[in-house]
């Protein structure tokens, strides 16, 4: 079908993410991407900033990638886990436990971030469950946090952004405090540890990055003590690393580059190179042994249908042999320098409230955005796919960015911003 017609045609029936589809500008007929390029249907090409929501770290189909997943397709595109296995799940669960820190050694496979929450938080309760605490029901979680879209992670997300207000009797309430980054918000913490300790099941934190919240920094020290307030109360820490895991933070997880295990991790998003849907929930050994019973009433009672999937499942084994043999993580570390020269630029210019760089990601927070569908557009304009948020243009990019293409990308930025 010509382009012309199948976006004609189609437009009019779909429904996109995040939109309101009545005043939103027409989306951009996508043909192909290549590397770290998109191409539009017009023959036009952008340097993709984003990386598709975080996920391209390799850019877009690597042909180690592609083989393997064409193998996959050729031999076994799907078989359900219930009750089965295969060579890809269990290799990938394998090198997954082998790369992560800690005895974070179980691997319950999901096919998105969400339900890679809703997971560790079932996990979290009934671990409580079945080691007779019946009141640990409440999740700690964090202003600025992110962690889905679905109702359980809707409500451990920030409250403003998760829109707990318009969804009031849908979802759950738990506490969702500052950050512990200081004495106060330390106190704060402490305080309701006391009051509540003993009702919670789990404390869950974006390591290091809060992302989609608006690419917030925090340090080593803040995870280190949310790890003692955790096990001062007997709640499970949870790591969602589906933002940070992969090499984003400039370690391979957010956990590692912090030195603080957690007990549960989420990941998804970069675990299979940004080619198929697929989450991992990965518990540590105490977890796992809660769930370990003669009773099957002590199962964790979750599969999702394609729990596993084989092809998602070669993409991500493909992913890590690449992060095995290249060296990703120099070029995070060289891309990161490179962003945070060159966007410094940004600093000091009208509006511009912060620059900060960590790993492969580079934020320029401003005071404000009034209108954010214009200032992508204008991005477009530049040769570039960057997606301003909130208040912050940010940039993700995929690993294998050349310095060139990476200095169209900031630079279309201090362009943009203006003296
Ligand atoms: C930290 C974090 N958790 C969870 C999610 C949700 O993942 P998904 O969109 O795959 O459901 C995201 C997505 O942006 C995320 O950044």
């Amino acid at each position: 079908m010509d382009q012309n017609h199948w976006y004609e045609a189609g437009l009019g029936h779909i429904w996109l993410p995040y939109a309101q589809m009545k005043t939103m500008r027409p989306p951009l007929p996508v043909a192909g991407t290549q590397g770290c390029r998109i191409v539009l249907a017009d023959g036009r090409e952008l340097i993709d900033g984003i990386a598709s929501w975080w996920t391209a770290c390799h850019g877009y189909n690597h042909p180690h990638i592609r083989s393997a997943v064409e193998r996959q397709l050729a031999s076994m595109p799907h078989v359900m886990l219930g009750g089965l296995v295969h060579e890809q799940a269990l290799t990938l669960a394998r090198r997954l436990a082998a790369l992560l820190p800690g005895d974070l050694d179980r691997v319950f496979f999901s096919e998105s971030g969400s339900v890679a929450v809703e997971i560790a938080m079932k996990m979290a309760v009934q671990y409580g469950l079945n080691r007779g605490e019946r009141r640990r029901t409440k999740f700690i979680a964090f202003k600025g946090g992110y962690h889905g879209d679905t109702n359980g992670a809707m409500a451990v997300s920030d409250p403003d952004q998760g829109f707990h207000d318009l969804f009031r009797g849908l979802l759950l309430e738990h506490f969702i405090l500052n950050l512990p980054v200081g004495d106060e918000s330390t106190a704060a913490l402490d305080a309701l540890l006391s009051r509540h300790g003993d009702t919670i099941a789990g404390i869950i934190v974006e390591p290091l990055v809060q992302g989609a919240g608006g690419m917030r920094f925090h340090d080593s020290a803040t995870l280190q003590r949310l790890r003692t307030m955790a096990d001062r109360c007997g709640a499970l820490l949870i790591f969602d690393e589906i933002f940070t895991g992969f090499g984003r933070t400039g370690a391979m997880f957010a956990c590692e580059g912090a030195g603080v295990v957690p007990d549960i991790v989420t990941l998804s998003k970069a675990l299979t190179g940004g080619t198929l849907p697929l989450a991992a929930t990965v518990a540590s050994r105490k977890v796992f042994e809660a769930f370990w019973s003669d009773d099957p009433k002590m199962a964790l009672m979750h599969g999702p249908t394609y729990a596993g999937n084989a092809l998602a499942c070669a993409a991500a084994n493909a992913s890590l042999d690449l992060f095995e043999r290249e060296p990703l993580l120099a070029q995070v570390a060289a891309l990161s320098e490179q962003m945070a020269r060159e966007l410094a630029l940004c600093q000091g210019r009208g509006g511009v409230k912060d620059v900060r760089v960590m790993g492969a990601i580079g934020v320029v927070e401003l005071e404000k955005i009034d209108d954010l569908d214009a200032l992508r557009a204008r991005f477009v304009e530049e040769g570039v796919f960057i997606r301003p948020f909130g208040n912050v243009i940010y940039l993700t990019p995929p690993f294998t960015i050349s310095p060139d293409e990476l200095t169209r990308l900031t630079s279309a930025i201090v362009k943009v911003i203006g003296p």
